[in-house]
């Protein structure tokens, strides 16, 4: 018979520490200020080369956007750095008592086209907003470009076994790298340091999105 000297309960709380903040937002009656933006891109890219960074294929404009990008380009700048700051906190002072401070991008996508993994070092936060989506296809993600993000934490808990994940508080594995669902409008921010990345685009017609980068220095 089971021995029953030493049986117990188990009162268990599952919980999670150590948050990543991203800021999942859609634009509501931004579609002047969208149309803006890319008349400006496109007056732009006609004079400009563009650069090379994480992007592969498609045009990467300079990061001077702020100066070329019109007063849409502020206003986007603005609105980037209000949420900034109500997801940050300052030990040892207000959030106004900071300089806040962006640069801004334009990335023009087109078929073939993705951006490897990075950060953005140098920087408090990181946004994009996607203004033209290009062609959709006719299925969810069906011509690509997905943007994902990468666990910050990772590899850790797969140094023991790549195969494990670790449950999280709600109930699911926790992968190492989540796509986020985007539509034209999304505006979304994230630490500097997340990783992150853009599946390749398959679709025919150009995708376009705006990056910024934000920091704040003490006044
Ligand atoms: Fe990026």
């Amino acid at each position: 018979m089971k021995s029953t000297e030493f049986d117990f309960r188990v009162d268990a709380q599952h919980v999670g520490f150590f948050e990543t903040p991203v800021a999942y937002t859609k634009l509501k009656g931004g579609e002047t200020l969208m149309a803006s933006l890319k008349a400006s891109i496109r007056s732009k890219r006609l004079v400009d080369p563009g650069l090379v960074r994480s992007n592969i294929g498609g045009w990467h404009s300079d990061t001077d956007m702020l100066f070329w990008g019109g007063p849409a380009a502020t206003k986007l700048a603005e609105t980037a750095i209000n949420i900034a700051k109500r997801m940050t906190h300052f030990q040892d002072s207000d959030v106004e008592n900071y300089n806040w401070v962006a640069r801004m991008w334009a990335n023009v996508t087109s078929k073939g086209g993705l951006n490897h993994m990075h950060a953005h070092p140098g920087n408090l936060w990181a946004a994009v907003l996607y203004i033209d989506m290009g062609d959709e296809g006719s299925s969810p993600n069906s011509s690509g470009g997905e943007f994902y993000i990468e666990d910050p934490r990772f590899p850790m808990s797969a140094m023991h076994n790549t195969a494990v994940r670790l449950i999280g508080s709600d109930g699911k594995p926790q992968q190492y790298q989540l796509e986020l669902k985007v539509e034209k409008g999304n505006l979304i921010l994230f630490p500097a340091w997340l990783r992150h990345g853009v599946r390749t685009y398959t679709g025919e017609s150009e995708r376009i999105s705006i990056a910024i980068n934000i920091d704040a220095q003490r006044k």
